[in-house]
């Protein structure tokens, strides 16, 4: 893709969602800088990125000189006046709004005027961020999914005041790196998490009432739905902790007592149980 906004892209944050990112801009040819105040994070995030190119060349899916080619794409920087003149940017930090809408007035006072930042938030309101900045004609959300370089979605979400010309550019984007793009508006959740966080939601609701064993539930949704994994090890994977804060947001936002979080995943997050980065949620990972 011949693009200004594709030839360089900036991306805020090298935890999962962030290096996944990056990786998938540099497979498709894009100069990526990763950003990350903590140094220690943007060495796990260039870890991560190695190790999952690695996994790629020994399926061949790569030969070992394109993933060496790959990790030359990506640069780093510390803070985000590292940035030059990236006309991309896909903010992937916490899912806090205070550290969003710092980092998006940063961006919006670093970055050229026609720069357009994205946000891979999971649940917080695009407009509330693009309304942090100058420029909310420009802020859109990129919503990736977990793990990155393998899922084929991006589902790009418009806030109040995003432009058509804005969402055309980053479905181009979203289409150059082999994602599929589908476009939802900013309601609470979106699809993807209003649709799938009842159902593990409700995984954890049988759970707690003994409807079946942990097993039994995810054996239920793998071969009776064609899931590739349950709901209660994807539930691991996301984090037990997003999946709450996910249940909290469409509760808030949208009123109705069926979105009401589980007793129980209240309990596992209060327990420090979040999953497989924590080392034990529904299953244990140690
Ligand atoms: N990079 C490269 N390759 C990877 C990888 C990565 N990060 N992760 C897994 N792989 C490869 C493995 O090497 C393996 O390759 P092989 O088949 O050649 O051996 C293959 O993918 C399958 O991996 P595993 O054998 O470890 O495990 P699975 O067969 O269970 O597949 C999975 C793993 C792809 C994660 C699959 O179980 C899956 O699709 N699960 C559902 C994931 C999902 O629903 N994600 C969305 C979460 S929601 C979200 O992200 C939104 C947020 O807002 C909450």
């Amino acid at each position: 893709m011949s693009s200004p906004y594709f030839e360089s892209v900036g991306v805020i944050g090298a935890g999962t969602m962030g290096n996944g990112i990056v990786q998938v801009f540099a497979m498709h040819g894009t100069q990526v800088t990763m950003i990350d105040s903590n140094p220690a994070a943007l060495e796990r995030g260039l870890g991560a990125i190695e190790k999952s190119l690695g996994r790629l060349v020994k399926k061949e899916s790569i030969s070992e000189d394109e993933a060496k080619t790959v990790m030359g794409r990506i640069h780093t920087g510390t803070d985000i006046s590292d940035l030059k003149d990236q006309k991309l940017v896909i903010e992937a930090v916490v899912e806090r709004m205070d550290v969003k809408a710092a980092v998006f007035s940063r961006l919006d006072e670093h970055m050229p005027a026609d720069t357009i930042l994205a946000t891979n938030t999971s649940s917080i309101s695009i407009t509330e961020i693009a309304a942090t900045t100058n420029r909310a004609d420009k802020v859109i959300g990129m919503h990736f999914m977990n793990p990155v370089p393998l899922m084929k979605l991006v589902e790009v979400i418009e806030g109040h005041a995003t432009s058509a010309e804005t969402t055309a550019t980053v479905v181009a984007c979203s289409e150059a790196i082999g994602k599929v793009p589908v476009a939802a508006q900013d309601y609470p959740g979106f699809v993807s998490n209003r649709v799938l966080m009842p159902m593990i939601n409700e995984a954890v609701y049988c759970l707690m009432e003994g409807v079946a064993t942990k097993e039994g539930i995810d054996t239920v949704m793998k071969l009776g739905m064609a899931h590739p994994m349950g709901p209660l090890a994807l539930a691991d994977l996301v984090g037990l902790d997003v999946c709450l804060d996910i249940m909290n947001v469409l509760h808030d936002g949208l009123g109705d007592s069926k979105y009401r979080p589980c007793p129980l995943l209240r309990r596992m997050v209060a327990a420090g149980q979040l999953g497989r980065k924590s080392g034990k949620g529904f299953y244990d990972y140690e």
